[in-house]
């Protein structure tokens, strides 16, 4: 048996969760950034297992994880589960990522949602400190649903008042977040590079030791909370809240994931 986890992850939540998994899994799973397909056309999956982890955007799947399935080409016919963090309204998440799957002539086996802390809406800290305590065992309930190769029943809503309410929310929010045109830096930023570092998407080059974003944003945030002197600035509402990352999870992590498991892909 082999499975495969891809994850996306701006804060490190679903990073911990496919960790956290990877270990209570039968054959442990190789964990893959999906970020490192961005510019390949396509993904070839070739294990008995795939999984999917990845942060809830405006009650949605990110757009780069919808991309990454286009990619997806099947040399094996795996069972399929998904996880999808998020910060307590994760919408309808889970149903559209079946839906990319169906485009590909398959189906999502297994889908759980976990309550992780916000990284865009604040979590009170109290709620922040239980979900930290609480994803472990959730993780390892879920493990055992997966290595039973066992479905389960998507608890989430198929209504069109979901998807409105999903565009509405990722057209206002993205305004009041992060956009290529309202983020910048402040005169705290010392031109260490981490916000370079830390973004999957490699839409932040440094140009005279300071920072310049481009258009290929995904809106995960990571430049803003992982910048050591909370230099990055963004939308009014990011602008009002502290930074957070999972506490597990380093900003090496985040680095070198992309670049050891990018190695390990390339050589299978
Ligand atoms: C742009 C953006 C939009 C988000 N939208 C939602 C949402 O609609 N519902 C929700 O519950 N959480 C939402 N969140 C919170 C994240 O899903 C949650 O904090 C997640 O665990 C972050 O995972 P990560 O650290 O792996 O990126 C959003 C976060 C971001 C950055
Ligand atoms: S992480 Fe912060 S301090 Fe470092 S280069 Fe980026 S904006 Fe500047
Ligand atoms: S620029 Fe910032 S918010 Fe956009 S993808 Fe990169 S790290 Fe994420």
């Amino acid at each position: 048996m082999s499975s495969k986890i891809f994850y996306f992850s701006g804060t490190g939540n679903s990073l911990a969760v496919a960790r956290e998994l990877s270990k209570n899994l039968s054959d442990k799973g190789s964990i893959i950034p999906l970020s490192i397909y961005r510019n390949e056309e396509t993904a070839q999956i070739d294990t008995d297992v795939l999984g999917l982890v990845f942060p809830v955007h405006f009650m949605n799947i990110p757009d780069i994880v919808k991309c990454f399935i286009k990619k997806l080409t099947f040399k094996s016919n795996p069972y399929i589960f998904a996880i999808a963090t998020c910060n307590g309204t994760s919408g309808a998440s889970l149903i559209e990522l079946n839906k990319c799957l169906d485009r590909k002539g398959k189906v999502l086996s297994s889908g759980f949602v976990i309550y992780m802390p916000g990284n865009a809406l604040v979590t009170p800290d109290d709620i922040e400190i239980e979900r930290l305590k609480n994803y472990k065992p959730k993780v390892t309930e879920i493990s055992t649903t997966i290595n039973n190769r066992s479905t389960n029943k998507i608890d989430e809503k198929d209504s069109l008042k979901t998807y409105i309410l999903s565009a509405i929310c990722k057209s206002l929010g993205k305004r009041l977040y992060l956009t290529p045109k309202n983020v910048s830096y402040t005169s705290q930023c010392v031109g260490c590079g981490i916000c370079k570092k830390v973004c999957h998407l490699n839409n932040i080059e440094m140009i005279n030791k300071r920072p310049h974003w481009g258009n290929e944003c995904s809106t995960c945030l990571a430049c803003f909370h992982w910048c050591p002197k909370k230099a990055v600035k963004g939308g009014k509402m990011l602008n009002k809240r502290g930074r957070y990352h999972h506490p597990q999870i380093s900003i090496e992590d985040m680095e070198l994931k992309i670049k050891l498991e990018s190695a390990t892909w390339r050589k299978s």
